[in-house]
């Protein structure tokens, strides 16, 4: 069983996301969707880290082998849980590239049997991140062209409260 995990923030999941988790779960058994911490971004979040997982799993519950879960643990280490041999990532410019790499040579040095597979971004979403789709919530934007129609009102919702707040 070749289980493959794609680690992020997802603070929201974008289509981008989305791209990236329907043409990697072809190619795995099983791909687990972990919401993990990057401690760069830690006190700017918009939803927690179980609500991103609620979110995640409204997306993508028509997918038979792709799982969501969270952990605030270091990825090599909940891939050695998991027994997972493969971390997804996106590749949206050259500009990700840099901390990529760095990031699955430390993975791949602190879990020797784990290899990073990169997935070039649709061309459609290149320039979509998760911190674009709050910028444009916190304006009021209509967000359908940037993430999953099922969770526009989560994010209306909570970008208000965190505005009026
Ligand atoms: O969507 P992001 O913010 O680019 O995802 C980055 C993430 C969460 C995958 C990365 O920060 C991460 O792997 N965090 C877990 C802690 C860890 O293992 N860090 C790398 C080795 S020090």
């Amino acid at each position: 069983m070749k289980t493959a995990i794609y680690p992020g923030s997802f603070d929201p999941i974008t289509l981008g996301h989305l791209n990236i988790i329907k043409r990697a779960a072809v190619c795995f058994d099983k791909l687990v969707v972990c919401v993990m911490v990057n401690s760069e971004k830690v006190n700017r979040g918009l939803f927690t880290p179980e609500e991103r997982v609620e979110l995640i799993r409204r997306v993508v519950q028509k997918l038979p082998n792709v799982e969501v879960d969270c952990s605030s643990g270091l990825l090599a280490e909940y891939a050695r849980q998991k027994k997972a041999c493969t971390l997804v990532k996106g590749l949206r410019a050259v500009s990700d590239y840099e901390n990529e790499l760095q990031m699955a040579l430390i993975n791949r040095k602190l879990n020797p049997r784990l290899e990073t597979m990169f997935l070039p971004s649709s061309a459609k979403y290149t320039y979509l991140s998760s911190s674009v789709v709050k910028e444009m919530a916190r304006y009021g934007s209509d967000l359908s062209d940037f993430v999953p129609r099922e969770i526009i009102d989560d994010i209306n919702a909570k970008m208000a409260a965190k505005l009026g707040g």
